[in-house]
């Protein structure tokens, strides 16, 4: 099928929004150094972007993992694909995300890091769509709230395309 793409968020609107976000991470994280959990593979784009703007000491580290249930709805349970490098242990860990959709995966995710003794556990996502949100999660950072639309772009895919446009995108259907 094809498919249309329709502007949401501009490159710039995201660029200036993602170096607030790392000003505002810094000036939290004053003294003390954050580590940075990638949830791969859409997480991937923002923070790297994210981590060229925090001035405290950053160290990082990726993971992929897997929700068990249909594609378009996740079940919450989730499959550690592929695990952090480093233990948590007494780091202050913020979790990168790109959207906080349901909210399944990362409650999942955050109570299953919780349980390897960091020292504290934030949540940054690029884009929130608090509309569909069935599982609360207290969310940190969040760069834009949007509307209940399915977008890519700035690592968020459709059938695995547009990780790569620098903006956000709506995905139309003809
Ligand atoms: P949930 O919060 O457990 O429902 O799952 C969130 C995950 O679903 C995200 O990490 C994305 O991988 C995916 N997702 C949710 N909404 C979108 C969207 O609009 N575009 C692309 N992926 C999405
Ligand atoms: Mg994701």
């Amino acid at each position: 099928m094809a498919e249309k793409i329709r502007v949401l968020l501009t490159e710039e609107a995201v660029d200036a929004r993602i170096r607030e976000i790392g000003e505002q991470i810094s000036r939290d994280y004053a003294g003390r150094r954050v580590h940075l959990v990638c949830v791969l593979k859409g997480g991937s784009f923002f923070m790297c972007e994210l981590a060229k703007r925090i001035t405290v000491p950053v160290s990082m580290d990726f993971m992929s993992v897997s929700s068990y249930g249909s594609e378009t709805k996740s079940s919450g349970v989730v499959r550690i694909v592929k695990d952090l490098d480093e233990p948590l242990k007494d780091k202050d860990v913020i979790i990168v995300e790109d959207i906080v959709d349901s909210g399944r995966t990362l409650s999942y995710l955050i109570d299953m890091l919780k349980d390897r003794k960091p020292a504290s556990v934030a949540l940054c996502t690029l884009l929130d769509k608090p509309d569909r949100r069935v599982v609360n999660v207290a969310v940190d950072y969040t760069g834009f709230r949007i509307p209940d639309e399915f977008v890519v772009g700035y690592g968020l895919d459709y059938d695995q395309k547009y990780r790569n446009l620098p903006y956000i995108g709506i995905v139309e259907l003809d």
